[in-house]
């Protein structure tokens, strides 16, 4: 559970480094309509949760380094009986203030007159445009008017800086608390994908399969992270497959790609599995090699490395087993220069892990790649995915395979959150045995 101490914490970190006579400005998401009157459900914007666990619609955070009548102020929905009684209950002006330790809050409805009084004795603006056009032209639309009252006195701020610069090098290194929650969200991930395993019959339909980790999910009180993808056969080297409507069948393979969301932390997990419990020669051949190449990026994971390290390693490993199985003819090194493996292996082997799946921070700094520090959490998901063409021996035709874990970077090395399900083909068989 993250405390109301670290939302506070984060705020405070932010602020010294925003400087005085600046505001930062942060919108939640806007409520999306998944036909008619009926809505997705409601997910607060990360960058709003990470600094104030606020997770209500229609809301917006100001922070005024120095204030002396407040730092951090919420603007939200009042309480209002009967919406509530309707659509549920709402903080309100006080529980912003006593839930969620704002200093200062207000009815959003109140924003246009009170947001531009707030801003005009500042310099520097942190707010990142291109996210949200309404609140674009909010801000656009209140420099107009500063600009416009200059002669009657009205300072207008002279610095527009994209706040995420900022807050998502901050969320990046991941807390003590932070590493809880996503170890947790690990376990009940890893749970859901082992029941799969032990469940899996041909003849089942994937959606049969993608039930199993939305019912571990809810129980645990978290929701998929993401689409999950179960794709048997050949709809396993579909990357985005999220259709799931199809028979299982003996002799094929699944793909499984689900991470639950605990505390809008996110896990990402895939294993790739036989249908019937029994890997055959050529799936065990490229399955063996997707996790050599898996073993090969995670042991590159520590700090001092590069971010990039573990993909040169996986790249390495599947472009020599590749050779080895006649899938790639030429020498390892050329074919590395020449991505020669893109036809089998068309994506990257990993990404930033954190409360949005594919999670914020440069991965590059400047022309050179980040280096790994202590509490930077990633995935790493080598995979393969043989097409049916005529140059391809017809027992490697359709096969999708893809092994993600989610490790942390500690400062002897990493940590793998996500190894409470197998990966190793003799285990796996073990457990569908069972
Ligand atoms: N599930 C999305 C990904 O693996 O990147
Ligand atoms: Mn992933
Ligand atoms: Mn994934």
């Amino acid at each position: 559970m993250i405390g109301r101490r670290e939302f506070q914490k984060r705020r405070k970190a932010l602020m010294g480094m925003m400087g005085q006579q600046t505001i930062a400005i942060l919108p939640t998401a806007k409520e999306k309509v998944r036909n008619r009157d009926a809505d997705y459900p409601f997910r607060a914007d990360s960058d709003f949760h990470y600094l104030t666990g606020f997770p209500e619609p229609e809301a917006l955070m100001v922070l005024l380094p120095g204030r002396k009548n407040g730092e951090f102020i919420l603007f939200c929905r009042e309480r209002d009986l009967e919406k509530e009684t309707w659509h549920g209950r709402r903080a309100g002006i006080e529980g912003a203030c006593e839930l969620y330790g704002a200093d200062d809050a207000f009815p959003i409805e109140d924003l246009d007159d009170i947001l531009p009084g707030l801003i005009e004795p500042c310099e520097r603006v942190f707010y990142t445009f291109g996210n949200d056009s309404e609140s674009d032209q909010k801000i656009t639309g209140i420099v107009h008017t500063l600009r416009a009252q200059s002669r009657s006195g009205k300072h207008t701020p002279h610095e527009f800086v994209a706040l995420e610069h900022l807050l998502h090098d901050m969320r990046l290194y991941k807390s003590r608390s932070e590493l809880k929650v996503m170890r947790e969200a690990a376990r009940v991930s890893a749970e859901a994908h082992v029941t799969a395993m032990k469940v899996c019959r041909p003849g089942m339909m994937e959606y049969q399969l993608e039930a199993e980790f939305l019912y571990a999910f809810r129980r645990s009180n978290g929701h998929p992270a993401y689409s999950t993808i179960v794709g048997g056969g050949e709809n396993g080297c579909i990357l985005h497959y999220t259709e799931n409507n199809q028979k299982l069948k003996s002799g094929e393979l699944v793909l499984i790609d689900s991470g639950a969301e605990l505390e809008c932390y996110a896990a990402d997990i895939t294993r790739t599995f036989p249908v019937n419990g029994r890997f055959s020669d050529a799936q065990r051949a490229l399955y063996q090699l997707v996790l050599d190449a898996q073993y090969a990026a995670i042991e590159q994971i520590k700090p001092g490395n590069h971010w990039n390290d573990p993909h040169e390693a996986a790249v390495k490993v599947l472009t020599a087993g590749l050779v080895t199985l006649g899938l790639l003819k030429g020498k390892v090194a050329t074919l590395i220069e020449e991505q020669a493996y893109r036809r089998f292996y068309m994506h990257r082997t990993g990404h930033w892990l954190g409360l949005d799946v594919h999670d914020v921070g440069d991965y590059k700094v400047g022309e050179v790649w980040r280096e790994l520090e202590p509490g930077m959490v990633l995935t790493i998901e080598p995979g393969l995915y043989i097409g049916a063409e005529k140059d391809i021996p017809a027992e490697f035709h359709h096969i999708g395979i893809r092994i993600e874990d989610d490790v942390v970077v500690t400062k002897e090395g990493h940590e793998v959150m996500t190894d409470g399900v197998p990966k190793e083909i003799s285990a796996i068989e073990q457990l569908m045995a069972e």
